[in-house]
């Protein structure tokens, strides 16, 4: 349906009720040319979502004086970013870090700011440094107040000075949009038990017959700390709804003043200073009775509406999407419209699944369907994060290649949690389903690539293949199109950490396994070439050194080559003046190959393998890879 001139009258209208005063006037115009361009799409989405509602104007007319507001707080200076697609640049790398356990605080944080730009980190996502219950948290993703900095972090100031100091040395600042759930504390949540009638509004307060009633078609999250996805509060007389742990609510986004109330909140993400929003939980804020209530197509529209407020607020920043779900639901998050960012669970999972199996083919072939995305879009590639890791491909894909899913991802858990005969890992496992027997992996880096194993048997073999397997893991990482992001203490080659069983808690959460203190020992023995630590330190460096320096690896184009061979996984890249062919053997075996790599490089330069694996001509075309090798070449024109 056209709706320009509705739309365009209605803009009017709000633009002549709503108190424009204080801001600049260049900074209104400005405001004034995005509102233009943006606020059809705005509206529209607005309509789709609360269309049916008597107060809709009301709420819309909010959101867009909330956004105007803002535009006093707006640094001029930040007006324009997105289109550089700096985060397809060769010289971009992210860490997330967990301000405690990286470095104390805010202020030790600022401290460590010369580590960080040694390693070459240029995108640095702060994990959730809100307010927060005291005691279970979920890691701060219980978020009791987003515009409050959780006191033992640090204040509100020292937030700023952060920002500062990230800025002054160009590292951009990732925070989290914690956006489908509040904690129970939060002021809104408060007024909902205290019977607020607007508050009760903000959250899903059910009956029994209504909870059940949803609870027949939903997914349980985190099935070990409680089954299904309701709660009972005693003060609400009511269920609620709590996706992850009880003290999660999950805001109702059918209510407009709950959208409207939140893109406050964003906002408020973005005066802090924050350049990039981590989109968390994002598939399921959209409910609807009789579905699986992630993924809806509404869910779509909010996120894409959010993006249209930023758009017209604070166009610099942008969205990562953590969708980690089926690779089909994951790619429909992507777009310039909805999140330029995403995780790339689907690689991050068939990479370790590749470890395990020494083959390939299902890497392949589900990259070959789901790697591509949109132009001006970007993958946001790693290996380990804070999270689990969760076994989610596409199973037809693996059944067309003759293996159950169900049963390969068994296989995948006892492998990964050191149950099945001859593993290299050590991990452990998280939120066995008592129904389903099915679970998902925690563990370090380090941990799960087989170092601790390799180190408490003392076989030095075994150490080798798990510094290779990590400098196979990183070397795909930061070659692959897009923003390589590291996860704390995986650059120091840190073990998994048991500390968490004594502390009520975190106990049953394992997750908290790969989430060590870092201490001053952690570095200085990363710093060191003699440590198991130094050494994976070194590689990663050498790594980063090299994407850095040759352009190659920012914004050019990619295709999956086939070398015929179970064990390898390789792809080439072109742009500019350079190509690179990137050949990876996932597997212990050393292989000898008839393969031609100028010729599958196709350039006319001399080729030279960037690692420096493969020096002689000679070899580059009778090529022998090692146990876990893995060879950047490269050649300009
Ligand atoms: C996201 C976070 C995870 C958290 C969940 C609930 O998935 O990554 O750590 O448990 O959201 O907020
Ligand atoms: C589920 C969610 C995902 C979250 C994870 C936390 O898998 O789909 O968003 O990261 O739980 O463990």
């Amino acid at each position: 349906m056209d709706l320009s001139y509705e739309s365009s009258r209605i803009q009017s209208l709000i633009l002549e009720e709503i108190d424009l005063t204080g801001i600049p006037a260049d900074r209104l115009a400005a405001f004034h040319a995005r509102l233009d361009a943006h606020f059809p799409a705005l509206f529209a989405h607005m309509l789709e979502l609360y269309g049916g509602r008597y107060d809709a104007y009301l709420h819309i007319r909010q959101l867009v004086a909330n956004l105007a507001r803002f535009q006093r707080h707006m640094d001029p200076a930040k007006q324009e970013g997105r289109e550089t697609r700096w985060y397809q640049s060769q010289d971009q790398l992210g860490m997330a870090v967990y301000i405690d356990l990286f470095a104390g605080d805010l202020r030790g944080l600022i401290d460590r700011i010369p580590y960080l730009e040694r390693l070459g980190v240029t995108y640095l996502h702060l994990m959730p440094l809100y307010l927060a219950p005291e005691g279970e948290n979920d890691g701060g993703y219980a978020v009791s107040d987003y515009r409050q900095v959780n006191p033992a972090l640090g204040s509100n100031a020292d937030l700023k000075a952060l920002s500062e100091a990230l800025h002054a040395r160009g590292i951009r600042m990732v925070m989290d949009f914690v956006f489908n759930h509040t904690s129970q504390e939060h002021r809104w949540a408060e007024a909902a038990r205290d019977g607020d009638p607007r508050f009760r509004q903000f959250y899903y307060l059910l009956d029994e017959a209504e909870a059940q009633d949803y609870n027949q078609t939903l997914r349980e999250i985190f099935p070990q700390v409680r089954r299904g996805s309701f709660t009972w509060n005693e003060a609400c007389g009511k269920w609620v709804w709590t996706t992850f742990n009880s003290y999660q609510w999950d805001l109702n986004y059918a209510n407009p003043d709950v959208f409207v109330s939140v893109a406050d909140e964003m906002l408020h993400l973005v005066a802090m200073g924050a350049d990039v929003l981590r989109l968390d939980a994002l598939a399921f804020v959209w409910k609807e009775k009789g579905t699986v209530c992630e993924s809806l197509p509404k869910a779509h529209t909010v996120i894409q509406a959010f993006n249209l407020c930023l758009r017209i607020a604070a166009p610099h920043v942008v969205f990562k999407s953590e969708a980690i779900v089926h690779p089909d639901e994951v790619n429909r998050y992507i777009g310039l419209e909805e999140c330029e960012l995403s995780y790339n669970p689907l690689m991050m999972a068939l990479m370790w699944e590749s470890l395990a199996t020494r083959q390939t083919e299902l890497l392949n072939a589900s990259l070959a369907k789901s790697f591509a995305i949109p132009d001006g879009t970007a993958w946001v590639n790693y290996i380990r994060c804070h999270d689990d890791i969760g076994w989610m491909w596409d199973d037809s894909i693996s059944e067309g290649l003759g293996t159950n899913g169900y049963d390969h991802r068994l296989f995948l858990n006892q492998f990964y949690t050191g149950r099945f005969d001859g593993s290299f890992a050590c991990g452990v496992p998280f939120q066995e389903n008592p129904s389903t027997g099915d679970c998902r992996v925690c563990g370090t880096l380090a941990s799960l690539a087989g170092v601790e194993q390799a180190l408490a048997s003392g076989n030095a073999l075994h150490l080798e293949h798990a510094f290779a397997r990590i400098r196979l893991l990183h070397a795909i990482v930061l070659s692959a199109p897009g923003l390589p992001l590291l996860y704390q203490g995986d650059d120091l080659g840190v073990l998994n950490d048991h500390s968490y069983l004594s502390d009520p808690g975190k106990r049953e959460d394992s997750r908290w396994v790969h989430r060590k203190a870092l201490t001053d020992a952690d570095f200085t023995a990363a710093g060191d070439l003699a440590t198991p630590q130094g050494r994976i330190a070194a590689d990663l460096a050498e790594l980063i050194a090299l994407r850095k320096a040759h352009a190659v690896f920012g914004p050019s184009s990619f295709r999956l080559v086939d070398l015929d061979n179970p064990h390898l996984f390789a792809f080439l890249r072109t742009g500019g003046e350079e190509r690179l062919l990137v050949v990876a053997n996932f597997s212990e075996h050393v292989l000898p190959l008839a393969l031609d790599i100028p010729a599958l490089i196709g350039g006319t330069g001399e080729v030279r393998d960037l690692l420096g694996g493969v020096a002689s001509p000679l070899d580059l075309r009778a090529l022998t890879l090692d146990s876990y090798a893995v060879h950047w070449f490269h050649c300009r024109k």
